[in-house]
């Protein structure tokens, strides 16, 4: 009867521990965090001191990608160790099966040592397996002197394929994610690669028709006046082609953002635009370039939007630096009811967003005008 009850209880503990994961793995929360709460979960469930969610990696040697526990055993995230020696890892390593050490006083190796110093009397881990693969293990230490729980190993077994899906889906999302800044950066390449064919070819050549044709001009003997009025507008359509093609390859991609930076080219932004802007950009340094690309184009975006859609009279742009992640902010004083599934620009910065691991929010209510706000995590360049 006691044994049911506990199963009972045991069941119970689980399922809510498992549904608390995988409510964490469905918001889509960073798999550091998830890993995290696993390890905090299973502690807790297990009744121990101390648990890990560990990695094999190519050579005999693993890395801890989650930890949880107090006292602290040394153990961090980050962390890679040898699978030489006595430990539950090189155990589950070679049986691909759940494993027990109930004491560290004769391991041998270094993790052995590692453990005994900081007090750790007991061990139990379970293999994750991920897409068919022995990916890891996940373990439950203990400090206190008190034996592991016999069954330990079920409860960590039971949670395991759970992880392996936590992992997976991780491990999906971040391919995704990078497979999304892959195309994000071609696209931006290819820009640039065209922005540079135009400077460098077309745009040159007109500059040195333009220049001929100015001394054409000047050649050309004052009594044929009917001539030279030709001339003079064939210039002015040489040099309206010339300017629409500079204003073209800005759009394509800004040679100001990569030469001086973002807030110069906020401040090209801000002088160009058909909406009055109040700027303040207190961001001085550089970032590195798909960041600055992704400040560009919402800024960009958002002010084109401002003069098409919103009928703005007024543009406020801000652009902090806050807790290593810039942040943006575009706010009109329109008609609101922005809406990204009726375009591509918004659309279009929101995936340019996601690929670098930020976000952005729009909040365009009818008749209140439209925010845009954009959060990019950065490194410094
Ligand atoms: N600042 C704004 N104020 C009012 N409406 C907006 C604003 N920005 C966008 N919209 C509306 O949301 C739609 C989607 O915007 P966007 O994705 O930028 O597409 P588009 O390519 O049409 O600019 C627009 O077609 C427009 O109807
Ligand atoms: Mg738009």
């Amino acid at each position: 009867m006691k044994a049911s009850v506990d199963d009972f209880a045991r069941v119970v503990h689980v399922q809510s521990a498992l549904r608390r994961i995988a409510t964490c793995v469905a918001r889509g929360a960073a798999p550091a965090e998830v890993l995290d709460a696993v390890a905090t979960e299973l502690g807790l469930l297990i009744g121990t001191d101390g648990a890990h969610i560990v990695r094999y990696d190519a050579e005999g040697s693993a890395t801890v990608v989650a930890a949880w526990g107090t006292p602290d055993i040394g153990l961090p995230v980050g962390t890679t160790f040898s699978l030489d020696g006595d430990s539950v890892t090189a155990m589950v390593r070679k049986t691909a099966r759940p494993a027990r050490m109930d004491g560290y006083a004769d391991a041998l190796g270094p993790l052995a040592a590692h453990l005994r110093q900081h007090h750790v009397r007991g061990a139990v881990g379970a293999p994750i397996f991920v897409e068919g693969r022995l990916w890891g293990l996940v373990t439950a230490t203990m400090t206190r002197d008190e034996p592991l729980a016999r069954d330990s190993e079920m409860w960590l077994a039971d949670c395991t394929e759970l992880i392996a899906t936590a992992i997976a889906n991780a491990q999906a999302r971040a391919d995704l994610a990078a497979s999304r800044a892959r195309v994000v950066v071609a696209a931006d390449q290819a820009r640039r690669r065209i922005e540079r064919d135009l400077h460098d070819g077309i745009q040159q050549q007109l500059i040195a028709l333009a220049i001929e044709l100015g001394d054409a001009q000047a050649s050309i003997p004052s009594e044929q006046s009917e001539l030279r009025q030709r001339l003079s507008t064939v210039k002015r359509g040489l040099t309206g082609v010339l300017d629409d093609l500079r204003e073209m390859s800005r759009g394509i991609h800004p040679t100001i953002l990569s030469d001086s930076g973002l807030r110069p080219a906020l401040k090209g932004l801000a002088r160009r635009s058909r909406v009055p802007v109040e700027l303040h950009a207190c961001v001085h340094h550089r970032f590195s370039e798909p960041v600055e690309v992704a400040g560009y184009y919402i800024v960009a975006e958002a002010l084109a939007n401002a003069a098409k859609h919103a009928h703005a009279s007024h543009v406020r742009i801000e652009a902090t630096v806050r807790n290593a992640r810039l942040h943006l902010t575009v706010r009109d004083d329109g008609v609101g009811g922005a809406d990204p599934s009726r375009g591509s620009g918004l659309i279009g910065l929101a995936d340019r967003v996601d690929a670098l691991g930020g976000s952005i929010t729009i909040d365009s209510p009818p008749g209140r005008g439209t925010t845009l706000h954009a959060e990019l995590p950065f490194e410094l360049h």
